[in-house]
């Protein structure tokens, strides 16, 4: 199924004009962020890790010359690159070509080896299960993917190592609980919440005076790192208890959800939530 952009004109909406501007796309995927902002005027330097977007990639280098720059990287290396930009975009979570290939083992709807990784290198799901203990396996699947029983399923899941993802569902008794635990092993094997918290550190040395980062999540605890961090950032220095004085390093900008049209058009976007902030000096 063809990658449809998810919260694309919310995102739009809340950068304003960008044409002359440089954007950091730090989730490339299919392109359709990083098509809309060159479309616009824009120039975009784009991070991802997953070597498969790279014939679009090139497609990208043809129409658009260089005014596109691609860093196949995790986003967790932003701090790596040359500012200042004036707009840092993140549209986390997978997209639906990494869902949608069988043998990337994302998906319980077909039977293909447990891998999960979006960079295609380190430890795959299956060899995340086998060298985890039943207590840290249990952690991820609650702390990831909220699976009650986690301590029994993980425990399965040590006695008998998957290696196939549907190996893995068949272990799985309550059908309600297949998608979480493919997402929970999904956001361990690649760090997800990690590569979150270091990219987000990065954006405040690489934004000028009156740039954004905004954030698109789809899990809630992911949410939750961006909504703290954002809040950090726009709280005023000193005391929040005194009256305020100065001015907070960053405001915030409206949060944004899917409308009903957008997810009668499109079910992933379904968990989005849209956070932004600007910097203010
Ligand atoms: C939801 S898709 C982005 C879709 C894109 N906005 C579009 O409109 O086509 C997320 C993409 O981010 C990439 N990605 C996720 N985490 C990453 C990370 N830590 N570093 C680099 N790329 C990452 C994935 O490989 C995937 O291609």
């Amino acid at each position: 199924m063809k990658h449809i952009p998810v919260l694309l004109s919310a995102v739009l909406d809340a950068l304003g004009d960008i044409s002359g501007k440089h954007i950091v796309d730090c989730t490339f995927g299919a392109g359709g962020y990083t098509r809309a902002f060159l479309e616009r005027g824009a120039a975009v330097t784009a991070f991802d890790r997953d070597p498969n977007v790279l014939v679009d990639v090139e497609k990208f280098k043809t129409e658009f010359g260089d005014r596109f720059n691609f860093i196949p990287k995790p986003f967790s290396n932003l701090a790596e690159i040359s500012g200042p930009f004036d707009a840092i975009v993140f549209d986390l979570g997978i997209s639906s070509m990494q869902i949608d290939i069988p043998e990337r083992g994302f998906s319980f709807r077909a039977d293909a080896p447990l891998d999960m990784r979006m960079s295609e290198q380190g430890t795959t799901a299956a060899q995340l299960i086998a060298e985890s203990d039943v207590n840290d396996l249990a952690n991820i699947l609650r702390e990831y993917g909220d699976v009650r029983k986690a301590t029994i399923l993980a425990r399965a899941m040590k006695d008998t190592l998957p290696q196939t993802t549907f190996e893995l569902r068949d272990l799985i008794h309550n059908p309600k609980d297949i998608a979480p635990v493919f997402q929970a092993l999904r956001i361990a094997v690649n760090d997800e919440m990690g590569e979150v918290r270091s990219a987000l550190e990065a954006v405040p040395d690489l934004l000028n005076a009156g740039g954004k980062c905004i954030c698109v999540t789809f899990h809630s605890l992911e949410d939750r790192i961006v909504k703290n961090t954002f809040r950090n950032w726009t709280t005023v220095p000193g005391d929040p208890r005194l009256p305020t004085v100065g001015t907070a390093p960053f405001v915030a900008i409206k949060m944004a959800l899917p409308t009903q049209q957008e997810l009668d058009e499109n079910p992933r976007a379904r968990s989005a939530h849209m956070r932004g902030v600007i910097k203010s000096y």
